[in-house]
């Protein structure tokens, strides 16, 4: 039970490996892929981290999650907290409910419960049959809106939600931005797979982390000096230098797609929520001098590695969010800050204490499925793994969407 891996696993500091999954030691790497090699040369020999990055998740044909490849779950590559069992979908349909039925009607379409990244489609399918059975009025306008840039998952997503009681259409943000819609928009585990940019300390200055060609391997290796358009968010932070407590070598990451993916998420609503549930820490722990190797891993078939060069294109590279430059972005993206905490706290708020009591009155489930759902709802608030995820949520338009405070917020009963 204790292999089934529940990113994050945070290697430096923090989170226990042992807790999670398997953490796979030391670089055991093979030739890079013919067509990673063909990339790799065709530009000079090295790209920056960022680049590798989006080319081993999302390139369409090679790319972990472009082809398809990555499975979410227990028999997967890695779990998340909808694919432990629908009780996490359940809890967060009360948020996400009370945000839709507080929106007015709009005039152009259904109101849209917008899923970005939505995975297996596992969620998706778990909401509507929440909504569905418990709030028909309002499943009677809504309509559920996919985002996802990968063509692979999209495939698996369109089989899973094949009996969903809600129409559905997957969009991309572009076609959405033409019609923006009334709404609530979701992002789960969605942000951690954004390319990220590794920075290394040299001295008095940040580099660029490259991935480079040698022979037959490939090597990650500080670059030219960042640009100072990169280096804002550090500079809000007063890192603008590394400082004498990071030395040489000192690496950790940015997060340059975020901006533009909150700008292109906010375009595409008219007025609304945006909820982003994921893995983050605040910029004094992202950014201390003690986690010299920054926050990224790799997971596959329920192991986690600190080494992302290895099997390029088979496993899943993921880095967790500073808050601080999430609230930023977010803010110059036109979104309005509602809030956050950690996933723990706002799953009491929602209600999670009252639903494991209410196990107890469900025998008729049968002793293992009841034990897999305790044992679910329990790793979804342990404050060592799942629990330690942050809920944060932002508004856009006018009250009460801007004002309100989230449900999730509130002091458990
Ligand atoms: C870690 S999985 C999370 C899946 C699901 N939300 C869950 O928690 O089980 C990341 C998902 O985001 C998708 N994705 C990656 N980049 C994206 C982007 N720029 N916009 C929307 N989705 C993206 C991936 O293809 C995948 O479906």
């Amino acid at each position: 039970m204790l292999a089934i891996a529940a990113r994050p696993t945070d290697q430096p500091l923090g989170l226990g490996a042992s807790l999670c999954c398997w953490l796979i030691g030391g670089p055991v790497r093979s030739e890079p892929p013919a067509w990673l090699r063909q990339r790799l040369e065709a530009a000079g020999g090295s790209v920056p981290f960022s680049i590798y990055m989006e080319w081993v998740l999302h390139d369409p044909l090679h790319g972990a999650y472009g082809c398809g490849r990555l499975r979410i779950g227990r028999d997967g590559d890695f779990v998340t907290s909808p694919s432990l069992g629908p009780d996490f979908a359940l809890l967060l349909a009360r948020q996400l409910i009370d945000w839709l039925e507080a929106l007015p009607a709009d005039p152009e379409h259904r109101l849209s419960l917008v899923e970005t990244g939505p995975g297996e489609g596992q969620l998706a399918l778990d909401l509507a049959l929440h909504i569905a059975a418990e709030r028909p009025e309002l499943a009677s306008r809504l309509e559920l809106v996919l985002v996802e840039p990968n063509p692979g998952m999209a495939e698996r997503q369109r089989l899973r939600l094949q009996t969903c009681p809600l129409p559905r259409r997957w969009l991309s943000f572009a076609e959405l931005a033409d019609a923006p819609r009334t709404g609530v928009v979701l992002a789960h585990e969605v942000l951690d797979a954004l390319a990220v940019e590794r920075i290394v300390a040299d001295g008095a200055l940040w580099r660029r982390q490259l991935v480079t060609l040698h022979g037959d391997s490939l090597r990650l290796e500080p670059g030219e000096p960042l640009e100072p358009e990169l280096l804002a968010p550090l500079a809000a932070l007063e890192l603008h230098q590394p400082g004498p407590q990071r030395p040489t070598g000192w690496c950790s990451e940015l997060h340059p797609g975020l901006e533009p993916w909150l700008r292109d998420c906010a375009r595409s609503l008219r007025r609304g929520q945006l909820l982003v549930i994921d893995y983050a820490h605040e910029a004094w722990r992202y950014y201390a001098p003690q986690r010299a190797n920054g926050t990224l891993m790799a997971y596959r078939a329920q192991q986690a590695s600190d080494d992302p060069l290895q099997d390029p294109g088979h496993w899943d590279l993921t880095a967790h969010l500073c808050l601080e430059s999430l609230e930023l972005a977010a803010e110059r993206a036109g979104w309005c800050s509602l809030g956050q905490c950690r996933q723990g706290q706002a799953l009491l708020a929602l209600g999670l204490a009252e639903q494991l009591h209410g196990l107890q009155r469900q025998q008729a489930l049968g002793l293992d499925r009841l034990l897999q759902r305790r044992e679910a709802l329990l790793r979804l608030v342990d404050p060592g793994a799942l629990g330690d995820f942050r809920w944060v949520a932002f508004g856009l338009g006018e009250p009460p969407e801007v004002e309100c405070p989230p449900l999730f917020l509130r002091e458990p009963l």
